[in-house]
């Protein structure tokens, strides 16, 4: 018979155990000592939360380094958790130890901000870099894990053999229109070794079966989500005229929307442009508005997936490729990159995509950013970067008519042009 012991850290349905407490503490303290010795005992403790607030050990570390407004200096206060602000010095030193054991580099408080979030709001910016270069590596890890997984013929129940990869969530992130939030759950974590899309009712598939509207300068699906929006016409200008700098090259849009980019690469006269669209809408669009009738324009009807390997064994080659679709993940871009935009394009060829990865919050989209051109130079692109700056689209009323705003508060859009390594 199993031996019982009485539960030591629940007296009359209270609940004793401290340790939690003990861990925010010591983190928004920075006291290392204790911290240290806490983890080791349990490395688990780097992911709790507090019950009211939300706050991960990250989260108390920096957020102890905001000014107390109340705080009296010359009052000679007592603890430090009652002091005024603690120094970035120490906070990234604590940071880093939450780290190495495991802290979750995206997880939301109740107030709806990440670590990162709140050590840009405080100017922390060695600690927000330290965030930054810790979610790249969850990422990275994340997505190679993934693939090994899938090789290896995708055991979903499988624990991961190395130790050191537990500690990090992967972030649902969507390419385009990413919708909130971005972490997940443990539960979600532990069911499944995939990234969870951040709106499961905006997958790819059901996407092309649902309805479209056109209305002016957006297009909405059937949730009033904006596929496309007028206010991107600057991004896919500069984004054609990268990848196709001269007339009488070769090129390819795959998502078509609103024609906004399809237009401004035929502007450059192309000896052909070749334009994949899978929506039944969109196409019955393209019929509509003369694009069949376009001279040197190929319009291929169906997914990317199944219309490119038919290019491929035809021999197509390109001296430009756009990526711009609706309801896929990274995943899909970078099969889109490793796979086709490597058989595709010419050893001077260019290659862009829309660069909507995780825009809704800035410390996901610069984690993404590098995530990306990691990937990219792993499949032997190199990316070069144009800044451009995004207009201020909540005081434009943008948003008004569109369920979620897709863009979060990024001033600054992050536009790739990549060219074969060397
Ligand atoms: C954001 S819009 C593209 C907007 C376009 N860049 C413009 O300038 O108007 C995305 C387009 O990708 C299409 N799409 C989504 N998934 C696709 C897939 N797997 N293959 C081909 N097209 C797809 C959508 O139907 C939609 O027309």
């Amino acid at each position: 018979m199993a031996e019982t012991h009485p539960d030591v850290n629940h007296v009359n349905g209270i609940d004793t155990d401290t340790t939690n407490d003990e861990v925010l503490l010591a983190a928004t303290n920075h006291d290392l000592e204790t911290l240290t010795r806490l983890l080791r005992s349990n490395p688990a403790l780097a992911k709790v939360q507090d019950a009211d607030t939300g706050f991960s050990p990250l989260h108390c570390a920096i957020a102890s380094c905001e000014p107390d407004e109340d705080f009296d200096a010359d009052a000679g206060a007592g603890d430090a958790v009652h002091s005024n602000a603690l120094d970035e010095d120490s906070a990234l030193a604590t940071v880093k130890l939450l780290f190495e054991n495991g802290a979750i580099w995206n997880e939301l408080d109740n107030a709806d901000e990440t670590p990162g979030c709140l050590a840009l709001r405080l100017g922390l910016r060695q600690v927000y870099d330290a965030i930054v270069e810790a979610g790249v590596r969850a990422e990275l890890l994340f997505g190679r894990l993934d693939g090994y997984e899938l090789l290896a013929g995708g055991d979903e129940d499988a624990e991961p053999e190395d130790e050191a990869i537990v500690g990090f969530e992967p972030s649902p992130v969507e390419v385009r229109r990413p919708e909130l939030p971005l972490p997940v759950t443990d539960a979600q974590a532990s069911t499944t070794t995939e990234p969870i899309l951040a709106n499961p009712n905006v997958n790819n598939e059901d996407y092309l079966k649902s309805e479209l509207t056109y209305s002016g300068d957006r297009l909405l699906d059937s949730d009033k989500n904006a596929v496309m929006m007028d206010w991107e016409t600057e991004i896919m200008k500069i984004s054609a005229d990268q990848l196709s700098p001269r007339q009488g090259l070769r090129t390819m849009n795959v998502g078509h929307g609103m024609g906004i980019v399809d237009s401004m690469f035929l502007q450059h006269e192309p000896a052909m442009h070749h334009i994949v669209e899978a929506h039944p809408a969109v196409l019955k669009r393209l019929r509509e508005t003369g694009w069949y009738d376009k001279p040197n324009v190929t319009i291929h009807a169906g997914r990317w997936q199944d219309v490119l390997p038919k290019l491929v064994e035809q021999g197509v080659v390109l001296d430009g490729i756009y990526y711009d679709t609706y309801a896929e993940d990274y995943k899909d871009l970078k099969e889109f990159f490793t796979e086709y935009v490597i058989a595709l394009l010419d050893k001077d060829g260019r290659f862009g995509f829309y660069n909507g990865l995780g825009a809704d919050r800035q410390v996901c989209y610069d984690v993404y950013w590098k995530v990306v051109e990691m990937d990219l130079f792993d499949a032997g692109l190199d990316v070069e970067w144009t800044d451009i700056a995004v207009p201020d689209l909540k005081g434009r009323d943008e948003w008004n008519g569109v369920r979620y705003p897709y863009w979060g508060s990024i001033e600054t859009y992050r536009l790739p042009t990549c060219k074969f390594v060397g």
